[in-house]
Parts: structure tokens; sequence; C-alpha cells
């Protein structure tokens, strides 16, 4: 589709009922959570709850000892992923992949954080883009459905250049066909 699914590199490996998910991009490495990302977590939440964008939508734990369990909880599942720097493995961002329970068909929801000090480059892109190539190939989704508040202009021009268009209701979407007709 494009350089990121050029670069892809995915591996699986089953363990405990949960997959160990690792997307490689050109710059990235989007894999699942370990507890011991903890403080890079912090640190992100830290600057996310201070950012002007927190107001928009729950606020996040920023304790040592809710992050640590939020961490922990990340690590158990496969709906949220790291998004680590290639060069360094710090960890700069989050995506989360669940799927919404609540669609009859295989529908995913699509949410981030970034760490604002990598915030303008791209990062959310290329690493948006590798998660959502994972849920339409690997998890053979229906579509990706995302809600964000029209209010937040980085995360609705993230959407739109993801490809996701505005429904009703402020929420936005894009089907398994308009992702595969994506140039
Ligand atoms: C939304 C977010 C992930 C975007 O991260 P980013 O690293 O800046 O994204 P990218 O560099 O990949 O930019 C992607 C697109 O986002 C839009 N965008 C990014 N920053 C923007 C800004 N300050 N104002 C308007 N649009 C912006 C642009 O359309 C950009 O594409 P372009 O560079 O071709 O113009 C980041 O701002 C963030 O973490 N925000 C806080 C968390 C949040 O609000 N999440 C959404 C909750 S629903």
């Amino acid at each position: 589709m494009d350089s990121v699914n050029k670069s892809l590199a995915l591996c699986l490996v089953r363990m405990k009922g949960n997959k160990i998910i690792s997307l490689e991009t050109d710059r990235l490495i989007i894999r699942s959570f370990s507890p011991d990302d903890w403080q890079d977590l912090q640190e992100m939440a830290i600057q996310y709850q201070a950012s002007e964008w927190a107001k928009y939508e729950d606020p996040w734990p920023t304790s040592t000892e809710e992050v640590k369990g939020m961490a922990k909880w990340f690590a158990s599942g496969d709906d949220y992923l790291s998004v680590c720097l290639k060069t360094t493995g710090k960890l700069i961002g989050l995506i989360a992949i669940n799927r919404r329970k609540e669609q009859e068909e295989r529908v995913h929801n699509l949410g981030y954080v970034f760490h604002p000090d990598y915030h303008g480059q791209g990062y959310a892109t290329e690493g948006c883009r590798a998660a959502m190539d994972y849920v339409f190939g690997q998890l053979a989704a229906d579509g990706i459905l995302t809600g964000t508040h029209p209010a937040n202009e980085p995360s609705v021009g993230l959407l739109k250049k993801l490809g996701l268009k505005g429904i009703d209701g402020g929420e936005f979407a894009i089907s398994r066909e308009e992702w595969l007709a994506l140039d």
C-alpha cells in the first residue's frame, strides 16, 4: 500500500492466549505493552494531562502506582500498543485498537496519544497506518470507527490524513474496502 507496508515486518507469537505483537516501520517499533513501560508511560500521561487536549477525554491517571497498574493492564491484552523509536527504544506513543463489542461486524476503535515532544513529525501517521494495516490484515476487520472532539484539531487532522471520514454524531470511520482502495 505504501512505504509503511513495504517495510512492515510482522511477528506474532501466541503466549497465554495473548498475541505478542511487533510491527516495524521505517522509524518505529509498535509492540505489545510490557509492565516495564510504566516510566515512559507516566511521563507521557503527565504531559498529556497538562496539555490543552486532555479536557476532551476522560482524565488519565498519573501517579506512579496508578500508571504501573495501567501498564500492567495494557500488557495483559492485545488492545493497546506502545509506539517506540527504533533508534533509542523510547516509548513515544500509545495506540488503541480494541474491538468495538457493540458492533455486529468486526469493527475496531483507533485511539492514540503521543508524547508532545514528538508531535508534528509524522510519527502518529506512521504508527497509526501500521496499526491499521494490522487491524485490517491480521485481525480481518470490517472497519474502523472512532470518535474525537471536533475542537481537537490535531486529532481530526490525523484521522482525515489516515483516510477516515466524518460521519453522523461526530465519529470518524473507514471501511475495509475504503482502506484497501487507498494509495
Ligand atoms: C493527535 C496526535 C496523536 C497527532 O500527533 P502528531 O505526531 O502531531 O501527528 P502527525 O505528525 O503524524 O501529523 C498528522 C496530521 O495531524 C494533523 N495535525 C498534527 N498536529 C496538528 C496541529 N497542531 N493542528 C492541526 N492539525 C495537526 C495534520 O493534519 C497532520 O498532517 P500534516 O502534517 O500532513 O498536516 C497528537 O496531537 C496527540 O497525541 N494529541 C493528544 C492526544 C489526543 O488528543 N488524542 C486523541 C484523543 S480522541
